[in-house]
């Protein structure tokens, strides 16, 4: 049976991507460590954050990478998507800019990954009120279905469907 001694059937890598402030590194930290910040500092360069996870009776330990959004901060771009078998595209709900950004950050990605990559689209920050959202969650849908893509509306704030978006990944890679 599973215990905390038990080594890890197998190491993934996946990578975060999106606009800068959509809350990538607020999701991996709620997804590693059950931490959100209010007052987060844009991400420079890359960070790494590790969890097991078990699918079936096999335990995975997904080591998912985060960079910067922004341009000037961003890390070298082909070693930060080598090896990565699945990819997180967030977008913010709030901001109709990051979603239309979605299509560049897609180019990129299958620029530089394996055709078999497995990749989710976030829509973070779900808990913003009617008044703020700028994305319907039908168009997010609509766009995932048209790329290929899971799909899923996340609120790392509010801890809502965080889990399920990466598990989602990481249990299709597998
Ligand atoms: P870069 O590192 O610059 O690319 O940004 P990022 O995508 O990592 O965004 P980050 O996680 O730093 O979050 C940016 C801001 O959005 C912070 O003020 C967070 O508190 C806020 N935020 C993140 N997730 C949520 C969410 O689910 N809901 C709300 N309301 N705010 C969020
Ligand atoms: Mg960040």
């Amino acid at each position: 049976g599973y215990d905390d001694e038990q080594e890890c059937d197998y190491l993934f890598k996946a990578v975060m991507i999106g606009d800068s402030a959509v809350g990538k590194s607020n999701l991996l930290s709620r997804f590693s460590r059950n931490e959100f910040r209010v007052d987060s500092k844009p991400t420079i360069g890359v960070e790494f954050a590790y969890r097991d996870v078990r699918v079936g009776d096999k335990v995975i330990k997904a080591q998912i990478w985060d960079t910067a959004g922004q341009e000037r901060f961003r890390a070298i771009t082909s070693s930060y998507y080598r090896g990565a078998l699945g990819a997180l595209v967030v977008y913010d709900i709030s901001r109709r800019a990051t979603f239309d950004n979605v299509d560049k950050w897609l180019d990129e990605l299958r620029g530089f990954s394996s055709p078999d990559m497995v990749i989710v689209l976030v829509g973070n920050k779900s808990d913003v009120g009617r008044q703020l959202r700028e994305v319907s969650e039908e168009e997010g849908r609509s766009l995932a279905e048209i790329q290929g893509l899971s799909f899923m509306e996340t609120s790392a704030r509010d801890n809502v469907n965080v889990d399920s978006a990466f598990l989602e990944m990481i249990a299709k890679i597998h």
